[in-house]
């Protein structure tokens, strides 16, 4: 089977890499790619954006299946339009995308579904805003409704800050066209995790839990970034609360979505919160997580290709997935300056002797080649995921290989995996 995969992230690199283990694999096509995925496939300089450019490049290499990594081309309609050339697509359409792509969207038709989720009311004019701010009271979060790389959403302890976020969002346009809305949402108090369900628009399996550290800060302190690390499975998600997420959150927002006429193909991630009164829905995304796919793909058993095809084919029912019983870490190697601004285009050492420690996978995130040398060419620049017998070996391993590679300029947090230590510290 030839597989064109749309992307060139960290994420899109640990898909490449696991696609690439596939026995049906023929050819792997990765556009635009990245230094990272020219080790698993043949990469062509095509922006994720550009939608013509991916069609001709899949009818020039007669892919049989296309995989789309990023959000982006997603809310773009980028399946629709391969669908329309009548190409098997891996990914929602941009309907089914607005789970995602759309906060108010996706908060409307949690509440009139009964998928448990915080209140919420949504802005367009903030005279009208900061009223409904003051009856609620702190802590609030403001969130800019539509894509903003993860960034779009400020956490206030004080009413006074969220006044000045509303002006941030509503006034100064910060987030520019994604906070046209602004979203005023319930604040949640828990413990985060990540839930991928491969569905086919009707049943859904799940990969193993995940827990992303968003904050660029030591403790999750600071602004939110992209994600800064990752580990699985993530205690916190026992197998009864797997199960009550699979039955009150997960499976009922795949049905919603078939019952208003958008059925969802792809990934449905889960950002869940486990609250006092259960696990509720921070927000959903319509892919997989960056970093928590390069901790969730490496203890994946399951041919990977498999489970893209049968939930392309509507056969998602048939399939279980399997992963492997250890655990993953994966910590984030990024430009210092990062989330805001970086220098870049600094030379990298020493992936191989990192990746020689075993068990140890270097993804690309931000990475560039030139004349040989591979450079510094983003915020997050390398991912590097570990696999262990338990979480404390996952994460001593990772940290490993992070401290034998070197750049210039380069920041990563070390207390990547601190919550599921207190955690396995708490009940050991
Ligand atoms: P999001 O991009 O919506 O996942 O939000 C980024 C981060 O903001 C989340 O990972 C949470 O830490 C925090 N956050 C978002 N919404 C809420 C909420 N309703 N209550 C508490 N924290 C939230
Ligand atoms: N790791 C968070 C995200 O991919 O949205």
């Amino acid at each position: 089977m030839k597989i064109l995969l749309v992307g060139k992230g960290g994420r899109e690199d640990a898909i490449a890499w696991k696609i690439a283990q596939s026995p049906r694999l023929t050819e792997l096509y990765c556009a635009p790619g990245s230094p990272g995925m020219e080790r698993h496939g043949i990469c062509r300089n095509i922006d994720v954006m550009d939608i013509d450019g991916q069609i001709a490049f899949a009818k020039e290499v007669e892919a049989d299946l296309v995989v789309i990594g990023p959000e982006n081309p997603l809310e773009a309609g980028i399946v629709d339009r391969f669908e329309q050339e009548g190409f098997k697509t891996f990914g929602p359409n941009a309907a089914a995308a607005r789970i995602e792509t759309d906060k108010d969207f996706a908060l409307d038709l949690m509440h009139r579904y009964g998928i448990p989720t915080g209140r919420f009311k949504t802005f367009t004019d903030p005279d009208e805003a900061i009223p409904y701010i003051r009856e609620q009271g702190a802590p609030i979060v403001l969130k800019a409704a539509g894509l903003a790389a993860g960034k779009g959403v400020i956490v206030c302890d004080t009413i006074e800050q969220a006044i000045v976020g509303v002006e941030e969002i509503l006034v100064n346009a910060s987030f520019g066209e994604a906070g046209a809305k602004l979203v005023v949402m319930e604040y949640l108090d828990g413990e985060e995790a990540s839930i991928f369900g491969f569905t086919d628009g009707q049943d859904l399996v799940y990969a193993v839990s995940s827990q992303d550290h968003k904050r660029i800060g030591e403790g999750e302190t600071g602004p939110n970034t992209g994600g800064m690390g990752a580990y699985a499975p993530a205690p916190v998600v026992t197998l009864d609360l797997e199960r009550e997420i699979y039955d009150t959150i997960m499976k009922p927002t795949v049905d919603a979505l078939a019952a208003e006429g958008h059925p969802f193909k792809g990934i449905l991630y889960g950002g869940i919160i486990v609250t006092e009164n259960g696990p509720q829905v921070i927000e959903f995304n319509c892919r997989l997580g960056d970093p928590e796919a390069q901790v969730v793909l490496p203890l994946m058993k399951t041919d990977l290709v498999d489970i893209l095809e049968a939930g392309v084919d509507g056969r998602i029912g048939e399939l279980t997935v399997e992963s492997e019983d250890r655990s993953a870490c994966c910590v984030v190697m990024a430009s210092d300056g990062y989330p805001t601004s970086y220098e870049q285009g600094f030379p990298i050492y020493a992936i191989d002797e990192a990746e020689a420690l075993g068990d140890v996978i270097v993804f690309h995130a931000g990475t560039d080649r030139r004349d040989g040398q591979l450079l510094t060419a983003g915020g997050r620049v390398l991912a590097v995921s570990a696999v262990g017998n338990d979480i404390p070996d996952a994460i001593d391993l990772a940290y490993r290989a992070v401290d034998t590679i070197s750049f210039e300029n380069i920041y990563t947090r070390r207390d990547i995996g601190f919550q599921a230590l207190d955690r396995l510290s708490t009940t050991s």
